[in-house]
């Protein structure tokens, strides 16, 4: 499977930053061929500079979540057509975040999803136990809970036309990234929980850098990454880019 690495700027850089963080990573990457889909996935108000700053390169551009609607009364969302004129193609859904400061829920994260998939956006579909279901020994049941709501009502044969990312909550801007053997289980785990899964390629996030990345990826279950902190230097997520180039 291709490896995927996405970078989520979370609501980090302006539009001029971006553009500036987006021809970095680049000039990094540039003048080889790829192997690994790289994603950037700027705030709504940097898609357009950065789509900009991308045109010509193998870079392809993500957002960090979207309306299942395509249009309507609905303040402050932007619409999965809305996102395709700015020529996006993934989109981050369920991240953690949005789910804790933003109140979105299973269903919705569903619907979400769907609209995605009817639209020909690839949804990278995030889920992850927070600590305290860690230490309560429910880790399995919540995160293959999260999945099946996520992709309720999604046909087996859609299913590698999305993206999962598994993100303990916990690991999230810590530097206290899972024990890549644990993720690769748990991602083993959620992989096996809705039939479909097996050739949809599975993402780590939380707290990946150049000097952890290598160990997920050479788990089984694991084709890449979904980076926040470490997606803010273009030195930095060249680094991974390469990591998940090699040996593929
Ligand atoms: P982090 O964020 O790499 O900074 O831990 C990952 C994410 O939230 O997607």
């Amino acid at each position: 499977m291709t490896r995927i690495v996405v970078g989520n700027w979370k609501m980090h850089e302006t539009s001029a930053q971006a553009s500036v963080l987006a021809r970095g990573i680049a000039a990094a990457l540039a003048d080889e061929p790829r192997s690994a889909t790289v994603v950037l996935a700027p705030p709504f108000t940097a898609l357009e500079a950065v789509r900009k700053s991308i045109h010509g390169t193998h870079l392809v551009l993500g957002a960090q979540t979207m309306h299942w609607a395509d249009e309507g009364a609905f303040t402050g969302e932007i619409s999965p057509p809305m996102l395709l004129e700015l020529g996006v193609r993934y989109v981050i859904l369920g991240h953690s975040e949005r789910r804790r400061y933003c109140g979105e829920v299973d269903a919705e994260i569903n619907r979400k999803v769907r609209a995605a998939l009817g639209h020909g956006l690839v949804p990278i579909v995030a889920v992850g136990e927070s600590e305290q279901e860690r230490d309560a020994g429910i880790t399995d049941e919540r995160v293959t809970a999260q999945i099946r709501a996520a992709f309720e009502g999604v046909a087996a044969t859609d299913l590698r036309n999305a993206v999962v990312a598994y993100e303990p909550v916990w690991a999230i801007g810590t530097g206290r990234n899972c024990d890549p053997q644990e993720a690769d289980r748990v991602m083993g785990t959620i992989r096996a929980s809705i039939p479909g899964l097996e050739s949809t390629p599975f993402l780590y996030g939380g707290s990946v850098s150049p000097a952890n990345f290598a160990s997920y990826l050479a788990r089984a279950n694991c084709q890449g990454g979904l980076v926040g902190g470490a997606s803010l230097d273009s030195a930095s997520f060249a680094q991974l880019v390469h990591l998940a180039e090699r040996g593929t």
